[in-house]
Order: C-alpha cells, then structure tokens, then sequence
C-alpha cells in the first residue's frame, strides 16, 4: 500500500558558488567553483517523497524559460505527478543562490519568481488531488495564503498536514498552526516561531511546548548533525543523527521531511522509526554536493 503524498512549494534552480570563505563588505574574491543543480525546498520535499516511493503529486509553479525546461526534466523522470505545476508567463522560474564554503556551511539568497505567484485559485484547482492524499506537506517558499487554503482543502478530508516553516518566520498566522498536524522546523526556525533559542534537551521541550500551545498537535525539531527531536504532546523522544562526512547540507532537512512522511504510519505510531528512517535518507544527502541530485533512492537506504 504505497503512501500518497501532496507537496505544495516551490522550484528553483540552484546555482551553488564554491567560496573559502564569505566575503568581507566592499572585498572581491574569487570563487574556486560555480555549479547548477536542480533545488527549492518544495521541489526537494517532493523528489524525496517519491524516491522513498510514494505516489507523489507537487503543486508549483514555474516560468516559460530553460530554467523550468530543466526542472521539469527531472520531474518527470522521477514520476512525479506534475499536472498541478502550472505555468506563469511573466515571472521567471525561482532561483537560489548558495555561497557553499569549505566547511560545508552554506548562505542561500532567493529569487521568488513564480513560486511567488501560486494563488488560491491554483489550490482550488488541485482539491481533489490533495483530498484524496493521506499527507500534505507545505513549506514557506510560496504565499502563505496558497498553505492556508491548502491545509483547509486537507483537513476537511483527514489529510494528515505537515507544515516546515521554512526560510524562517516569525508571526505566522495561528489559523495555519491551528490546520497544522505536524510542524517540522530546525533549530533557527523553532526560535524564529517560539522566541525560544533550541541549544538543548530542554530548550527544545520548552519550544516544542510553545508549538503545542499555538495549536500545532505534534512537533519534530531537527537539529542538523545531531539529531531530531519529537513532542507529540504527552510523549517525547529523541533521534540521534547518523555520523557521516558532511560536504554538503543543502536539501537535508527538505530529504528528512519527504522520507518522513512516506514512512510515517496516519497514527505516528511509528514516529522514532520514521524518523531513523528519514535521518539516514539526508545523512546520505548531504554527502554529495546540490540538492536534488543528491537524494536518494529507497533502495539506498538502508538502516
Ligand atoms: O532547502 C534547500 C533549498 O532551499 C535549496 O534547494 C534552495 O533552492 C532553497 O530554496
Ligand atoms: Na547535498
């Protein structure tokens, strides 16, 4: 019984500049590589949802330019259900730009694009997709009124909904917490939402805490190389990350997020499993440079 999976978010193509280091103010650099690879958290989570072998359909949208040409290639050779990726024809595809250093660390500027023109229209248009899904998942690189009609459509039909607030931000509105049945943010993202800086065991107890109070009912924060921790209310727990060589951290949360809804039983049952699973899956993304030529396949993941 394979899981069916919504993503509504957005595309990009990412250009990844290799730096030893970010630039000082007025300082000119060279850079030592500069590189494409298809991106966007989106577009991440839905690719990592259906090569951990869901049946997945992503609502997006793209630019009438080579940028959207070379996404929508990958797509299709994923299988992904692409019918509610639509077309603007003034905006251009979105684009990220990541300054990627020698430590792995990495600074991203976005260029929105089209992603920024999802309406509620083009949500209207997809309810019978995300009716009949068991997830929706939705991040913050589309408008937030396009996630709240959404997350409505999902939760008048049992759709199980996960919310990464991710870039970060702060006041989003309580209504999308409220439709929220899970909310996945990291670290920066949890304080972003919370005012609560995530250091350790009990700073996280404490922001999830504020989560639930907000009227989010389950909470996973994920702490990069550490780890992930979950509240889902009355219980807690803690998954260890796996430890490996870390080149690259672009799409590890966006991987996490993808394999832990396609593992995760409408229960959450079987949440620490879940997310062992989903741990290992972006332990072997951010081995390998970009972001979606680095997620792997279910067959590679292997506890
Ligand atoms: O989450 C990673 C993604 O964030 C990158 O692929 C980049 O496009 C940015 O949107
Ligand atoms: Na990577």
């Amino acid at each position: 019984n394979m899981k069916k999976i919504v993503v509504l978010g957005s595309i990009n193509v990412d250009t990844i500049l290799n730096i030893a280091r970010l630039p000082l103010p007025g300082e000119t650099m060279a850079m030592s590589n500069r590189s494409t690879a298809g991106g966007g958290k989106g577009a991440n989570q839905a690719i990592a949802a259906v090569r951990a072998g869901s049946e997945t359909a992503f609502i997006s949208k793209i630019g009438k330019d080579h940028a959207a040409d070379f996404m929508i290639d990958t797509f299709k050779e994923d299988g992904l259900n692409i019918e509610h990726v639509t077309e603007d024809e003034t905006a251009g595809t979105g684009k990220a730009y990541i300054l990627l250093d020698d430590n792995g660390q990495n600074s991203i500027l976005i260029y929105g694009g089209a992603n920024q023109t999802i309406t509620t229209e083009d949500i209207k248009n997809a309810s019978e997709t995300i009716a009949s899904a068991d997830c929706l998942i939705t991040e913050f690189e589309t408008p937030l009124e396009a996630s709240i009609e959404a997350f409505k459509i999902a939760k008048a039909n049992k759709v199980l909904t996960i919310l990464n607030p991710a870039p970060a931000k702060n006041n989003i509105p309580e209504e999308l917490l409220k439709l929220s049945d899970i909310i996945v943010p990291n670290e920066t993202e949890a304080e972003a939402i919370t005012g609560i800086k995530v250091t350790d065991l009990d700073s996280m107890k404490k922001a999830a805490k504020k989560l639930h109070t907000m009227g989010v009912k389950h909470v996973i924060i994920t702490v990069g190389a550490n780890g992930a921790f979950y509240s889902l209310g009355e219980e807690d727990g803690f998954v260890n990350a796996f430890k490996v060589n870390t080149v690259d951290t672009t799409a590890a949360g966006d991987t996490f997020i993808g394999y832990l809804a396609s593992a995760l039983n409408s229960d959450l049952g079987n949440i620490e499993e879940a997310m062992k699973f989903a741990s290992k899956a972006s332990s072997i993304t951010v081995q390998t440079q970009g972001a979606q030529n680095s997620i792997p396949y279910v067959k590679n993941v292997k506890i």
